[in-house]
């Protein structure tokens, strides 16, 4: 029963020793976040254009996984904002005729059968007016912290 008590008490010095000596330690100020400058700094963002594409210049882009919403190839600056009353993404994408038929490149691609409660009545699903919400346009840019989804990992 002592030896329980005494070995106990060993651990216990042994824990607080430990937690003791993390709590010492001091975070410098730039390692606190993913991005490695100091919480003090106020960095302005670099300026970036979305890419100026015509939508009928052709091409898409990849897609980050199966089942990702795709990026907008082309410029969308004098499609948005998205209002109720005003939603130019459908005026070319809406194409229930078109649904599950094949792509034809440098046509809008149809909203897929997802995006309706029913193809057949045209009955889109509100849920989806708002394209800019899952669907972005894209730019040239120095990403602030790298993004390794879907890359294979580095070898060890
Ligand atoms: C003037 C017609 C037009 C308008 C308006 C338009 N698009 Fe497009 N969109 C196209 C064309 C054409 C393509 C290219 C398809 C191709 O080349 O395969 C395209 C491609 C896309 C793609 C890529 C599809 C894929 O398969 O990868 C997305 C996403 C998209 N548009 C979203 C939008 C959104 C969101 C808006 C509104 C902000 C919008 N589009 C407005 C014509 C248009
Ligand atoms: C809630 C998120 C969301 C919203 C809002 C949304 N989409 Fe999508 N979209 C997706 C996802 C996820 C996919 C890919 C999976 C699929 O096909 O359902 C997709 C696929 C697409 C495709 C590619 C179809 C194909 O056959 O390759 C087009 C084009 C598209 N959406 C256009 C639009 C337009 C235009 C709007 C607005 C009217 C819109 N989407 C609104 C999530 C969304």
């Amino acid at each position: 029963m002592r030896k329980i008590a005494l070995f106990g008490t060993a651990l216990a010095f042994v824990l607080t020793a430990q937690w003791g000596q993390a709590a010492d330690q001091p975070v410098p100020d730039d390692q606190l976040g993913l991005s490695k400058t100091s919480v003090y700094d106020v960095p302005d963002p670099q300026v970036f254009e979305y890419r100026e594409a015509d939508p009928f210049s052709g091409g898409t882009l990849p897609r980050a996984f199966l089942d990702a919403p795709p990026q907008v190839p082309h410029d969308i600056k004098d499609m948005v904002p998205i209002t109720r009353d005003n939603n130019m993404c459908v005026a070319c994408h809406q194409l229930p005729d078109r649904v599950g038929k094949r792509k034809v490149k440098g046509q809008p691609t149809p909203l897929p059968a997802s995006h309706y409660v029913d193809v057949k009545a045209n009955n889109m699903h509100m849920g989806r007016y708002n394209c800019t919400q899952c669907h972005t346009p894209q730019a040239t840019v120095k990403p602030l912290v790298d993004n390794v989804f879907g890359k294979k990992p580095a070898k060890k």
